[in-house]
């Protein structure tokens, strides 16, 4: 029995798996651990499953002890974990790829229509009972139908974002290292391109880059100026992809037209200048936030640390 700890509360069903088979400690309260609580609780652990609220860094390694040897973390992104710092210590670290795909892709796809069609601003009005009329030339937004949609980083999520937007009738832009393959290149009908063509060409640009010291603040006040001045940036990605003070210099100068943004520079905290905004909608990091994607994500947590301590190499090693 290997103690395992985990630090947020998770679907039932992924600690119960856990519990089964391990000494386990989990953080049941709605409320986020606290750093103090957080040191105290991984002493000892063997597996951490890691919510990407918590930093699992070199001082909470420490903490931990050297018999840690696996952190699995509930997402798929794991900005939240020094992975430098585990793998010099021999831990290993995993993350929850596929099963967010989806959900995620929804929720890009969401932002493009509420961005491009006003809808926050539109709900604001009614919301705070302005008044307001039908008129021919009442609160206009960008139809959708034949612009091109850029995608910067073209995975698992921005493919299915793309499949999404296709069927929007949107055209199909992209950046990746290494271009699709030829059926998915073909189904998309997607040109791949450079990011200095993609961001002059497209109507909608909507990053789907992991975060890593290569992508900090990759869209700067330099690559916005570098968009049509009628187009929307759409961030589900992570939020220190963007400057977010650039953007909003961008977003109140007229740069370009508007943006839709699930996640910020400094989460929880969002730029007070985008608060401001009328042409930003914002949205609480709600890319994975559906009952089903995030018990797939937990029991995916899960099954990677299951294995992890049963010998076998997880299924989705970082490291
Ligand atoms: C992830 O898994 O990285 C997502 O951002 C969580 O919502």
């Amino acid at each position: 029995m290997a103690r395992v700890v985990v630090t947020g509360r998770i679907p039932g069903e992924a600690v119960e798996r856990l519990r089964a088979v391990h000494d386990v400690v989990s953080w049941e309260s709605q409320d986020t651990i606290s750093r103090a609580e957080l040191l105290t609780r991984v002493q000892g652990a063997e597996a951490i499953l890691s919510l990407l609220t918590e930093k699992v860094d070199a001082e909470l390694l420490d903490a931990a002890g050297p018999q840690l040897r696996v952190v699995s973390n509930v997402a798929v992104g794991y900005n939240n974990i020094d992975v430098a710092a585990c793998t010099a210590r021999g831990i290993r670290v995993t993350n929850t790829p596929g099963v967010l795909t989806e959900a995620t892709a929804d929720i890009a796809m969401a932002l493009v229509l509420a961005a491009t069609r006003r809808m926050g601003e539109g709900e604001r009005v009614i919301r705070s009972q302005s008044p307001w009329q039908w008129g021919m030339f009442y609160m206009l937004g960008m139809g959708i139908q034949g612009r091109q949609l850029g995608i910067v980083g073209m995975g698992q999520i921005g493919i299915a974002t793309a499949r999404r937007a296709k069927a929007f009738g949107m055209t199909i832009a992209y950046t990746k290292r290494t271009p699709l393959d030829e059926p998915t290149a073909r189904e998309l009908d997607a040109t791949h391109m450079d990011i200095d063509e993609l961001l002059a060409t497209s109507d909608v640009v909507s990053l789907h880059c992991p975060y890593s010291p290569d992508t900090h603040h990759y869209i700067n006040a330099g690559r916005l100026a570098q968009m049509k001045k009628t187009a929307y940036l759409v961030n589900t990605a992570r939020g220190p992809v963007v400057d977010e003070a650039a953007l909003v210099d961008a977003l109140k100068n007229g740069v370009i037209a508007g943006a839709g943004l699930d996640v910020f520079e400094h989460e929880p905290t969002v730029h007070e200048g985008l608060l401001a905004l009328d042409n930003a909608v914002l949205i609480p990091h709600l890319g994975s936030a559906t009952v089903e994607t995030r018990t797939a994500m937990a029991n995916l947590a899960a099954t990677n640390a299951l294995a992890f301590l049963d010998g076998a190499t997880p299924p989705n090693l970082v490291n």
